[in-house]
């Protein structure tokens, strides 16, 4: 079952072109990357690796890398990129999640989530339910910056000036719109071109800016270079900050004390193990490492790979692992600063005090009948992964976010970036579900200075001391199905990396009481026998997440880049 991890260096290297033709074969048969232009496989190193969603992002920080940085290094450097190449989803004005390993096996998280204004309050959406996704008042207060400095100056060895400057000259020289972004500023056109600071960058005229197009931020430039000559102090005060302030316009609450108040965290990581291997993840306030555990615990008694890839059974035990855990994040979790969450009840093995999570083998048990958390509720797509790893091991896997694409659609005036809309991660209006269908539990209320509960799961796997597999994803609530079934695959279905990642995916996230699946994902007979054991299908046509890993091979020491065929990641490696 684990072969793939005991191969001769000879097999590693047929095993990669084995790899390289699945990967591609998989991309012609899925139509391409969607609206990317280049079909792109995985890619080998040996010396370091980066795979984030923009080709320019990935080279500036292998660039980092040769030049002797570490990951870290790198990572900030890739961040700030993102910033400049990949507007939709990398940020400065949104916040996420650095989950670091060294090579001497200790690890970290340094949590940059946003926090809420210390204005707002729990009802504050209440007849006001879009504003929590477009328009000032869905900003958080951002943590992006504080975080790249706070993991730089902890772990880093390299010059912000250093890491930075690739990314400003970007800015002020401009780069190619290539047809992703170009796609998006159509579909997202209306809403952005409500409001002028937007306006102003990514339209000509009353038109989207075009494939094709160089996209010019020199607002975002001034702002970099703010932030290479002041630190903390370029962007959380002066003129940076000021400009948010402004941007707020009467509506939005973030305010100079804010912003000068916020600080990112390092956080230990939590820790795991399924079936051999070790997973390092973050805790709260991201949900995606509890639940990811509760999930692989409650598999860990059955043998997937007997019942088959994607069989019946196989699909109902994970679909039901997975309600169960979702189930737990709406009822336990939110930020731990402000409440007592018993994870380690929640993820005590005999199901704890806290729950009960008990499987059932044959049947699905409708979402509703496991809400049964007394006194825990009140009534009755845009992030990016990117993942690195250095010469000495060292392995960091960055999800960060400014939540929905081009985040709350407002770019700050005069400082050239969006803020986030990570307000609508909170429980905005009880009872209802957040954009991603999620709802939750009075742990997860807005209140002043929270950090809303994320499904942000940078993840590190680890076999015998060692990384294995440096992985994360995009998509909401989808993030965490992505990561589960791609370590499933992994591990019980040894698959080859290129082909774990590429298999097409199934979710299911407690409420709605749906199991949703890609194209291709189940069989006619398998959507047969799991409708009669009383689960609800939906096929669906967007892609549930989207991964950039990398995979370590054990015997070779080479590092293999490996994208997701849903969207065009770029893996560049030496
Ligand atoms: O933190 C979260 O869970 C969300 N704000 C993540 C958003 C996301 O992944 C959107 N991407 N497609």
């Amino acid at each position: 079952m684990h072969g793939l991890f005991a191969v001769s260096d000879d097999m590693s290297v047929r095993r990669l072109s084995i790899w390289f033709a699945a990967i591609c074969c998989t991309l012609i048969a899925a139509g391409g990357c969607g609206d990317s232009p280049v079909l792109r496989g995985p890619v080998v190193g040996r010396n370091g690796m980066v795979v984030s969603g923009h080709p320019l992002a990935s080279e500036i920080g292998v660039e980092i890398l040769k030049r002797g940085g570490n990951a870290v290094d790198a990572a900030v450097a890739v961040g700030f990129a993102l910033a400049v190449v990949y507007p939709e989803a990398g940020n400065i004005g949104g916040g996420g999640f650095m989950l670091i390993r060294k090579p001497d096996g200790s690890s970290f998280c340094v949590d940059f989530r946003e926090v809420a204004p210390r204005a707002s309050t729990s009802g504050m959406y209440i007849g006001r339910e879009g504003e929590s996704v477009d328009g000032p008042l869905g900003a958080g207060v951002p943590g992006t910056v504080d975080g790249f400095l706070t993991a730089l100056r902890e772990f880093g060895t390299t010059r912000l000036s250093d890491l930075i400057q690739p990314s400003i000259d970007l800015a002020f020289g401009g780069f190619v719109i290539d047809s992703s972004l170009a796609s998006y500023l159509v579909e997202y056109g209306q809403t952005l071109s409500r409001y002028p600071s937007t306006k102003k960058i990514f339209f000509g005229g009353n038109e989207p800016k075009r494939a094709g197009e160089l996209l010019v931020q020199e607002d975002l430039g001034y702002t970099l270079e703010r932030i290479r000559d002041g630190g903390r102090e370029g962007f959380y005060a002066g003129v940076t900050a000021s400009r948010i302030v402004s941007t707020m316009d009467g509506s939005g609450l973030i305010d100079t004390t804010d912003l000068a108040s916020y600080r990112s965290v390092i956080r230990p990581t939590l820790k795991g193990t399924y079936r051999g291997y070790e997973i390092v993840l973050p805790g709260l306030p991201s949900s995606g490492g509890i639940c990811l555990l509760k999930a692989f615990q409650l598999l860990q008694p059955y043998n997937l790979h007997g019942e088959g890839y994607h069989s019946e059974k196989a699909v109902h035990l994970m679909a039901e692992s997975m309600k169960r855990a979702f189930s737990m994040r709406a009822a336990w979790l939110g930020d731990p600063e402000f409440a007592d969450i018993p994870v380690d009840r929640l993820l005590a093995p005999d199901e704890g005090v806290a729950g009960d999570f008990s499987m059932n083998e044959d049947v699905a048990v409708p979402s509703d009948s496991l809400a049964g958390y007394p006194g825990r509720f009140r009534e009755g797509n845009e992030t990016t992964h990117y993942s690195v790893i250095d010469r000495d091991g060292m392995a960091v896997a960055v999800t960060y976010t400014i939540n929905d694409l081009f985040g709350s659609k407002v770019v700050v005036d005069g400082a050239g970036f969006f803020l986030n809309d990570e307000m609508d991660d909170f429980v905005t209006v009880p009872g209802s579900a957040n954009m991603y269908g999620l709802v939750g539990g009075e742990e997860n209320m807005v209140e002043p200075g929270k950090r809303p509960l994320s499904s942000m799961t940078p993840t590190i796997l680890v076999k015998g001391g060692n990384p294995v597999l440096i992985l994360g994803a995009r998509g909401g609530s989808k993030i965490i199905s992505a990561v589960f079934q791609t370590i499933v695959n992994l591990v019980d279905f040894g698959m080859a990396p290129a082909e774990a990642i590429s298999g097409p995916r199934f979710h299911h996230q407690w409420k709605p009481d749906t199991l949703q699946f890609e194209k291709g994902a189940l069989t006619p007979a398998v959507i047969a026998g799991l409708t009669a054991r009383g689960h609800h299908l939906q096929e669906i046509a967007t892609p549930i997440g989207k991964i950039e890993a990398i995979f370590i091979d054990p015997q070779s020491g080479w590092y293999i880049g490996v994208p997701d065929p849903r969207e065009g990641g770029v893996p560049v490696g030496f």
